[in-house]
């Protein structure tokens, strides 16, 4: 029987998805916590908590001063959670992209395997590359053993070297074989996440308030809506994605703590398969919610215009997933989890939160 974790030590605490898992945690009883990010700005708003600890420090300095290993030595698991996960970087600085993704993880895997600790290691449902529907003439997704994604059958398909985009992909590939092959060899306790287009508040950042970039496209058309810009959609918007909700994603990692044996030695698609959308149909929802949420009709006829993927992610070499349908049955059997938000309940929540973060909604209630 093993039972369920009361310290966590939790690297990339401060993105996206760790700062709501620390929300999270902090609401559970008797549970302590080590982050570990180069930056803590997304957990500000949490203050001083006696049982949470922030190492604002990088995974190399961490390494070399001998913490990490301590912090995995003390912990009951890991979730590793750094990484650069953002396409635009996939392009523009690839080898830093493959580094933080697959060299940054490997002392990490190896202090769990020294100290015998779960790791609870972020992979992305990008793995599976471009479906095999794409590559067959008119196929045109009929038969679901060529699009339908899942852990135990589906192989993983993706571009040639000089496309990219697929750095961080195959980065994360060889990482999941490597915790699958430690697990295989020399017992590792583990479990792989795949997350499918986790949405919601703090994602990402909005190039021009927190800094300048190019960020994943729910930023990118928050961007565009808070500065009444056009939207782009890039090569038409005919790629599909799911949209998962980061509190269902995070039920999801509760689930796991509170079952270890039915979490350790899987890897989990994490997707809310009833959310599929188009990045056009995206958009133009996207509008419609900030027209909602602002009152204003007019952003329902935001202008949204096309551009190559060229223009976009400049030439480094782009190459689009064009579908994920996940199946997450897996999820379903061993831990019951069953992810309940809808896109326009995700969408209601997110748009929100950056009209409120950003938009002339705060600024008139500053004034
Ligand atoms: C990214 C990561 O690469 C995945 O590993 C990760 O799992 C995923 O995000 C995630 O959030 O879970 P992707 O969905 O391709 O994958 O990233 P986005 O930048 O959000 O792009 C989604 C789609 O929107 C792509 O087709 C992209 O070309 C398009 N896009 C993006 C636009 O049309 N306009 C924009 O302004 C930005």
């Amino acid at each position: 029987m093993v039972g369920k974790p009361e310290r966590y030590f939790v690297v990339g605490c401060a993105g996206f998805i760790g700062s709501h898992l620390i929300e999270r945690l902090l609401k559970e009883r008797g549970v302590e916590i080590v982050g570990l990010d180069l930056d803590m700005s997304k957990l500000a708003a949490l203050g001083r908590r006696d049982n949470l600890r922030l190492v604002e420090t990088s995974i190399d300095e961490a390494l070399a001063d001998g913490s990490l290993d301590r912090n995995v030595a003390w912990s009951d698991v890991v979730v590793n959670l750094a990484a650069i996960c953002n396409p635009y970087e996939y392009a523009t600085q690839p080898s830093n992209v493959i580094k933080s993704s697959l060299f940054d993880a490997l002392p990490i895997l190896d202090s769990c395997l020294r100290h015998d600790k779960w790791i609870m290691q972020y992979s992305t449902c990008e793995v599976y590359g471009r479906t095999l529907s794409s590559y067959v003439p008119g196929e045109n997704y009929t038969n679901p053993d060529l699009f339908v994604q899942n852990e135990r059958t589906t192989p993983m398909v993706m571009g040639p070297t000089c496309n990219q985009r697929w750095s961080y992909a195959a980065a994360k590939q060889v990482l999941e074989r490597y915790v699958y092959a430690l697990g295989f060899e020399r017992g590792l306790k583990y479990t792989v996440i795949r997350p499918y287009n986790f949405f919601g508040p703090r994602m990402d950042f909005i190039p021009g308030r927190e800094r300048d970039g190019v960020p994943r496209v729910l930023a990118c058309f928050m961007k565009a809506l808070l500065d009444r810009e056009p939207m782009q959609l890039v090569d038409g918007g005919h790629a599909y994605r799911t949209i998962t909700s980061i509190h269902d994603a995070v039920d999801a990692m509760m689930l796991m703590f509170s079952k270890p044996e039915a979490a350790q030695g899987e890897i989990f698609n994490i997707g809310a398969g009833q959310n599929e959308l188009t990045i056009r149909e995206l958009a133009t929802r996207m509008c419609e919610v900030y027209a909602e949420v602002t009152g204003d009709v007019s952003y329902r006829h935001h202008p949204i215009i096309d551009v190559s993927a060229t223009q976009f992610y400049g030439a480094g070499g782009y190459e689009d997933c064009d579908r994920r349908v996940v199946d997450a049955s897996l999820a379903q059997d061993k831990l019951g989890w069953r992810p309940s938000r809808s896109i326009d309940v995700i969408l209601r929540e997110t748009v929100r939160h950056y009209y409120e973060t950003y938009g002339t909604g705060r600024l008139a209630e500053a004034v």
